[in-house]
């Protein structure tokens, strides 16, 4: 069946099997490898994406049903090549350690920040709930889209937008999963 959808700003339009999952279409049709697949079954949040604005599972996601949508993935967010904020503050920050589950994050932390610029780390925690650490790496990570917020308000040094490491360490996560996943795209904003 022929699915059309536009990935990144670029139209794709595909002859797919109708069982072809998103994450597939990402990584070994459009070789866009910067989605992981850390789990293949919506448990760890590695292969989260945008589908119209919305965080989305693409490892659990038919292709077919995001016919139409816009799908953003990690290597569609940097602007002329240079690194959004998130991004860099995730570098900056020690966010990213062995750096599998970052794309994931960083898309799951650009839609909580995309929809509120000013979250409380209550907010940030339960946006990437759903979103593995196997570094355990949440105080850094909680640390990075603060240190991204604080770039964006223009504030003065991010490492004093450090968290309360009591707030997130010790712990598998951010705290229990949100039932996330999309069963169709989400509707197109505007
Ligand atoms: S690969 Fe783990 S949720 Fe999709
Ligand atoms: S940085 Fe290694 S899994 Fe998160």
């Amino acid at each position: 069946m022929t699915t059309a959808f536009t990935v990144n700003g670029q139209p794709r339009r595909l002859e797919l099997d109708p069982a072809t999952l998103l994450l597939e279409v990402l990584r070994e049709h459009l070789r866009l490898t910067g989605t992981k697949c850390g789990c293949d079954d919506s448990s760890c949040g590695a292969c989260t994406v945008l589908v119209n604005g919305q965080p989305a599972l693409a490892c659990t996601l038919l292709a077919a049903v995001c016919d139409g949508a816009r799908i953003t993935t990690i290597e569609g967010i940097a602007a002329d090549g240079r690194l959004t904020a998130l991004q860099r503050a995730f570098g900056r920050m020690g966010g990213a350690q062995c750096g599998f589950c970052t794309p994931g994050m960083v898309m799951a932390a650009k839609a909580l920040l995309d929809d509120n610029p000013d979250p409380s780390d209550g907010e940030i925690q339960a946006a990437l709930s759903g979103n593995i650490c196997r570094c355990t790496g949440y105080v850094q990570i909680l640390a990075s889209v603060r240190a991204a917020l604080a770039e964006a308000a223009g504030a003065a040094a991010a490492g004093a937008a450090q968290p309360d490491a009591a707030a997130a360490g010790g712990r598998r996560g951010f705290g229990p999963a949100p039932p996330r996943q999309a069963t169709k795209p989400p509707a197109a904003h505007g």
